[in-house]
Formats: C-alpha cells, structure tokens, sequence
C-alpha cells in the first residue's frame, strides 16, 4: 500500500487494526445464528469494540482532534476545526446476518471540508482511499468513475428507508420512479459507504439515498470526487449528522438522475 499521507496513515493504521477483531467477530455470526439469543447484543459489542480501537488510536495519534463517531457521538467537540468522522461498521444489518457486505468508513475533515477518506471492506480485503487533490486508490491501483453516458444503461444503486423514516411513501415511489427510467434493476446492497466506493471505481454508476447520517458518506464523498465523480446533497449544503439526501454518479449522468429526483412532482408515476 503505497501511503504517503500523515492522515491517511493513521486512519489506516487504526483501521487495520480494528479489522482484525472485526473479522473474528464475523466468524463468531455463523454460530450465533442457530443459537436461540441470536447475534443482536453480540454485534452491537462488536460495533463499539471496533470503534473503541479505531478511537483509540486516532486519539493516540492526535489528542486533541475532534470525532464524530456513529456509536461514542462527539469527543473533543471543541476542536471543530480537525475532525474524524468514523462508522466503525457500515453494512450492520448484513454484518448480523452473516452477509459479507460490510465496511470501516473514516474520513477526516478540516475547516468543514473533508480531506481524506477511507473504506475498508474486510472480507474483500478492499480499501479505497483519497485525500483531497491526490486521487483515490483501491488498494495499489488508481481508480476512477465509469465513463457511462446514458441513465437508461447505467447500473444504479440506492438504499432505504430506515424503519423509522417519516417519508417512506416518497421514498418508495422515488424507487419506482427512477426504476421505471433505466433497463437493469436498482442495487441495494445495504452498505452506503461500500455504495459509494463501488461508484468510484466504476462497479456502479450512480446512487442516491436519501436520509444518510454523515459517517456513512463522509470518506465517500471525498473518494468519489478524487476519482472524477461528483457527489451533492440535495437538502442542504452543509452536512447534518443524519438526514443528508445524497445522489452520486460519474457525473455524466448526473444531471439526467438528479432531474429524475428532483422534478419528479412534475410527474405522476
Ligand atoms: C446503514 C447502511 C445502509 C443504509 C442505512 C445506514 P449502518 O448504516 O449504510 O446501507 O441504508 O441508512 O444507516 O447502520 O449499517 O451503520
Ligand atoms: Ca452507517
Ligand atoms: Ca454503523
């Protein structure tokens, strides 16, 4: 892995540290499965184990930098200035059935800006990264978006609702609507950071989600940038912690697919 970056070093090394318990702890879901608990209190210890490693080892490298972690919530609020955003396990659902979709997602932000972003999906052993004017990798190798121009062949991805989501109605027909405007059926693969990563190196060609917390799309955003695609939010231009609207592409069709989710009333479907 060719690093030179201080930050992206210490995300790495944070990650791969967590990884390895990530991973014991995916091997333990099999046999958790048959058993009558079932593995819900163990993946919500394997979540803050992971994060508690990943913390860590941020804070021993920078003390007084700030963190927005899924699980821990803010440390060094303060510090607004240098700040990690970390989903220790992005995919949770498919972790706790055993389904190896999965990642870490670090992304470091300075002034509000993210510089540099990471996602590690264990099982693939694939790490996507980038920091800001650098490009992004997949592992050794330099990635960019796909060169696809036309919406109706591109492979799209998308993700939600949340159980608890007050526009699921709209969220569903949204699905509907853009379904009805490409040939191949829409991907939900159930990890957004992943979503975004396969949109950086061309797997997919474009996702849209609405209501992401930041820590699913932070190192995303910066990832796909680097690697030629473009990413907005449709609801604000600051970042929330959860809530954000995001569509991503190769950007050639980013007009067409932001059309398509943004005048959609003009449209009965
Ligand atoms: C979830 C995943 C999923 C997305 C959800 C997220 P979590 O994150 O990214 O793909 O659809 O909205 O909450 O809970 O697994 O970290
Ligand atoms: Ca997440
Ligand atoms: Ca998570």
């Amino acid at each position: 892995m060719r690093i030179n970056s201080p930050k992206l070093n210490i995300m790495y090394k944070a990650c791969m540290k967590a990884s390895k318990s990530l991973i014991r702890d995916f091997g333990e879901i099999e046999n958790l499965q048959v058993s009558s608990k079932g593995p819900g209190d163990f993946v919500s210890s394997a979540d803050k184990r992971t994060e508690k490693i990943i913390i860590n080892e941020l804070l021993k490298a920078y003390p007084d930098y700030g963190i927005l972690s899924e699980e821990a919530g803010h440390i060094n609020e303060k510090n607004k200035n240098n700040r990690w955003i970390v989903d220790p396990i992005d995919g949770t659902s498919n972790f706790l059935n055993g389904i190896p979709q999965f990642s870490i997602s670090i992304g470091y932000e300075e002034n509000k800006e993210i510089k540099s972003g990471l996602i590690y999906d264990p099982i693939k052993n694939e790490l996507f990264f980038a920091e800001s004017g650098n490009g992004a990798f997949l592992n050794n190798s330099r990635i960019r978006v796909s060169k696809k121009r036309k919406l109706r062949d591109s492979i799209i991805g998308s993700g939600g609702p949340k159980s608890n989501s007050k526009i699921k109605e709209k969220i569903y027909s949204e699905y509907v609507h853009i379904s009805k405007h490409i040939d191949g059926p829409i991907r939900k693969f159930g990890s957004a950071s992943l979503d975004l990563a396969n949109v950086s190196c061309g797997r997919l060609d474009g996702f849209w989600q609405r209501e992401l917390s930041y820590w699913d799309i932070a190192a995303g955003i910066v990832i796909i940038k680097e690697a030629g695609g473009f990413v907005n939010l449709l609801n604000s231009e600051e970042t929330m912690a959860n809530k954000n609207d995001l569509i991503a592409s190769n950007s050639l069709i980013h007009k067409e697919l932001t059309d398509l989710i943004t005048k959609k009333n003009i449209e009965k479907y």
